[in-house]
């Protein structure tokens, strides 16, 4: 996709963060937006800014975790529009931090609903438009780390990622090869500045949190500000995920220097080796 202008772009979690500077940096390159979030307000907020700045935006609040809303937002994007071109599966959610043993059900159904089953939900409804026109791309927010290692303390948002880069390799091999190809990206941030930390404000209500008491450690939480105080900012992860896209490319690694996880995984198991990073503290 060499030009976005007049291109009709979603964009899920585009509240915040990683997803706002898309919505941003889309709408500055021309393209027509439908926008949606958890967060109804914020989601409100940024709309009103981009229509303010000559933008045609389309918004809608909903949990990108429930299907039927999700097609419902797929028919009324494309009544209200009349087609798509671009569609980036971001929203995400983590309870990083907590052990394994104190997660509850709705951790599990919570965190795979929302990056696992959300990305699903994001694309499937728009598959037969973006397949049954020229130029139409996927793109899939996975992560840099996590996609490639399970890591200690993050179980279902490891889970989560792993399946989510593996779609993105299916979807990437399938839609090459289909007629008219789709290209397929998969965007692969480390540390990026952004309200992931706020998180757990964004459950849906039918999913409570059940711990009864903070299972997460004090020292992983210390931990946790460190590396989060030195990321990337959601700016120059879009700037590269734009990139990405123009250019159909694949990978968005914003932090090679992390490249030695994907390489480690790989090659432990072509050795039949035990994991040798993922460790606390590795
Ligand atoms: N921030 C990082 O360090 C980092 C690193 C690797 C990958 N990622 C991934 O980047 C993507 C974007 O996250 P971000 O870093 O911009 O964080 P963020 O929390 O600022 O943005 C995520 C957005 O998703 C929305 N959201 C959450 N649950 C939702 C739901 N059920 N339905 C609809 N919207 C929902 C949130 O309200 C928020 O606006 C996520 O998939 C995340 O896993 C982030």
């Amino acid at each position: 996709m060499k030009d976005f202008k007049g291109r009709v772009a979603v964009i899920t979690g585009a509240a915040n963060g990683i997803g706002r500077a898309l919505a941003e940096q889309l709408a500055a390159e021309g393209a027509r937006l439908a926008l949606m979030d958890i967060e109804a307000d914020t989601l409100e907020t940024l709309r009103a800014e981009l229509s303010g700045r000559g933008a045609d935006v389309f918004a809608r609040a909903f949990d990108i975790g429930d299907f039927e809303a999700s097609e419902a937002f797929a028919r009324d994007v494309l009544s209200h529009f009349g087609t798509v071109n671009l569609v980036i599966a971001n929203a995400g959610v983590t309870t990083v931090g907590r052990p394994a043993v104190t997660l509850s059900i709705n951790d599990w159904r919570w965190v795979l609903g929302t990056n696992l089953f959300g990305v699903i939900h994001a694309i499937q409804p728009f598959l037969p438009t973006l397949m049954g026109q020229e130029g139409s791309h996927i793109a899939i927010t996975a992560s840099g780390v996590c996609s490639f290692t399970g890591v200690a303390l993050n179980g279902p948002y490891c889970a989560s990622k792993a399946a989510a880069i593996s779609y993105a390799e299916t979807l990437y091999r399938e839609l090459a090869a289909a007629n008219p190809p789709v290209g397929v990206t998969a965007i692969c941030p480390g540390t990026t500045l952004a309200t992931f930390q706020r998180s757990e404000e964004r459950r849906p209500a039918h999913l409570p949190d059940l711990a009864e008491t903070d299972p997460i450690p004090p020292v992983f939480r210390e931990m946790l500000a460190k590396i989060r105080a030195d990321g990337l900012t959601s700016d120059e992860v879009a700037r590269q995920s734009i990139e990405a896209i123009r250019e159909n490319r694949f990978y968005v690694i914003t932090h090679p220097e992390n490249g030695h996880i994907a390489a480690a995984r790989g090659n432990d198991a072509a050795a039949a080796r035990n994991p040798s990073i993922g460790l606390p503290g590795s």
